[in-house]
């Protein structure tokens, strides 16, 4: 464990501040110093997308981000993309379909999900497939979880956000 230092930055719209080790990973801080549990730890290794979250609105793996590379910027997690009582059209999307089993995965594909509707609104299913390929479901959901992709895009109108 290195020098601590202060690392300011914002999650889901709050200013916040933490002093850490800065070479930790983003993925500890979140869980470990501000409880936000929404974002899990799979692999470790930035192969099964599990620890997701947006980064300046581009979705990136948390367990791979080291916190001062977050230094003045927003942060994004599954716990911040409902708007009050609102869940987001993904969110509610994947509710309706089901689209989990153990439902481990689910917040990353989530995250993955809103940052790919955020780049292209209306993506063809070979888009979603490779949109979705940097996040592994091991309980095998992938078709519920296509189908919940192009289901939040009539949710939201053809246009998410
Ligand atoms: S926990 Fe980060 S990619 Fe698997
Ligand atoms: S629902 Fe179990 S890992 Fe995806």
């Amino acid at each position: 464990m290195g020098a601590e230092a202060t690392v300011r930055f914002t999650v889901n719209g709050q200013a916040r501040e933490v002093a850490t080790d800065p070479e930790r990973t983003l993925l500890d801080v979140l869980r470990e110093d501000l409880g936000l549990l929404g974002t899990k730890y799979g692999c470790g290794e930035g192969l099964c997308g599990a620890c997701s979250v947006l980064v300046e609105g581009r979705r990136m793996n948390a367990c791979r981000t080291a916190v001062s590379k977050v230094e003045g910027r927003s942060v994004v997690t599954v716990e911040g993309l409902a708007k009050g009582e609102a869940l987001h059209p993904v969110q509610e999307a994947f509710l309706e379909l089901g689209a989990y089993q153990c439902g481990f995965c689910t917040a990353g594909m989530i995250v993955s999900a809103v940052a790919l509707l955020d780049a292209n609104p209306s993506p063809t299913d070979a888009e979603i497939s490779a949109g979705m390929n940097r996040n592994i479901c091991r309980c095998c959901s992938y078709p519920k979880i296509v189908k919940a992709v192009r289901r939040a895009v009539e949710l939201a109108g053809g246009g998410v956000r």
